[in-house]
């Protein structure tokens, strides 16, 4: 089972169709399109319809990707799904997510790293299957945020959206032609001492049963830049690379200044940063995967390139992956 890799062999997306713009924002809360636009390089975002779930965002880019790999749900076993907003507290929304699909076989199960999640999720997937507990997995990032956002806090509620995105990936022979291709490695991090810079203020082992997003901004964007920065060297480090390698950098998608700083620190240019943030939002653990399907779709990620994938997000949590498309 050893020198196995995990390649990705399709990936896919969904956006809820309500729009929500930032003018829409400033008729509900104190705020312009100018104020989220210059602060966060956000124009407008996607909100999920009452009637949809997690899961149903999840499992429509999940058919989206299954379809541009030329794989059937059949084939896969196993689906790690990140979220912080699952359907349910229990069972893991990936379960609902399998038996939507018509799966009967293989393991489903959440992962939850808020904004980081999809690169944890992809980090768990990519073990299980170099070690051969799987051959083919799906790995997603799906959320619904705007049901945890305080409509009512200018603050938060104008940075975020809904929406899904998801990868399937298989099991390859790391020889011949696979030697450089597919995931080369995933750099996980957390520290919970900083638990107050961003958390929802309710669940069900809390005194308060449901809750709301709260986030210290600044913070956060503090911290942010660094850690990013960090473990993207790591990676490169890892890996005997440097930055001018890379061909793409797919951040997590929270805040334009976020990611021109990350960028900045590193010595990347602009224009090898993949953005989908104006229209997205932070959709938190689905960005990555909604900005990796973006830019395979538009044919900007070829077969070949380098692609380092980073987030941070709730915890708090960051991350990196660096792959070979
Ligand atoms: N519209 C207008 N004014 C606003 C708004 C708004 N939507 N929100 C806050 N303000 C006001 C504040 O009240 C404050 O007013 P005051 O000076 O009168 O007190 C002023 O704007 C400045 O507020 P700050 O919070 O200091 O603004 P800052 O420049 O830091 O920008 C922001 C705020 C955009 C949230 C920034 O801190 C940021 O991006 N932080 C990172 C947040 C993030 O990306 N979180 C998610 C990452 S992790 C994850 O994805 C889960």
């Amino acid at each position: 089972m050893n020198n196995r890799r995990s390649v990705f062999l399709g990936v896919g997306s969904y956006l809820p169709e309500k729009i929500l713009t930032n003018d829409d924002l400033s008729r509900m809360v104190d705020t312009s399109d100018e104020w989220i636009v210059q602060r966060a390089g956000i124009r407008e975002r996607r909100i999920a319809a009452d009637d949809q779930l997690t899961s149903d965002l999840a499992t429509a880019a999940a058919r989206q990707a299954l379809d541009n790999a030329g794989v059937t749900a059949d084939e896969v076993d196993l689906i790690v799904l990140a979220t912080a907003t699952p359907d349910e507290v229990f069972p893991a929304t990936a379960t609902r997510v399998q038996a939507a699909l018509g799966m009967t076989r293989g393991a489903a199960f959440d992962i939850q790293a808020v904004c980081s999640g999809f690169i944890y999720a992809l980090s768990v997937a990519d073990s299980m299957i170099r070690c051969g507990q799987a051959e083919k997995a799906l790995v997603i990032g799906a959320e619904t945020f705007s049901r945890i956002l305080d409509w009512d806090d200018r603050a938060t509620c104008v940075l975020f959206g809904d929406g899904a995105g998801a990868a399937v990936l298989g099991a390859a022979p790391g020889t011949g032609a696979n030697t450089d291709r597919g995931i080369l490695s995933t750099h996980l991090h957390s520290d919970g001492r900083h638990h107050d810079l961003l958390y929802v203020d309710g669940g069900p082992s809390s005194p308060r049963r449901t809750g709301y997003l709260r986030m210290k901004g600044r913070e956060v964007f503090r911290h942010a830049v660094s850690n990013l920065a960090g473990v993207v060297s790591e990676a490169l480090a890892a890996n005997d690379l440097s930055v001018d390698d890379i061909d793409w950098l797919v951040p997590h998608q929270a805040n334009r200044r976020i990611i021109d700083g990350t960028a900045r620190k590193l010595g990347l240019d602009a224009s090898r940063v993949i953005l989908t943030l104006e229209t997205h939002g932070n959709t938190s653990a689905a960005s990555v995967p909604l900005a990796l399907a973006a830019a395979t779709a538009e044919g900007r990620i070829k077969k070949g390139d380098l692609l380092l994938m980073e987030a941070m997000g709730g915890g708090i949590t960051w991350g990196a992956c660096l792959v070979r498309w």
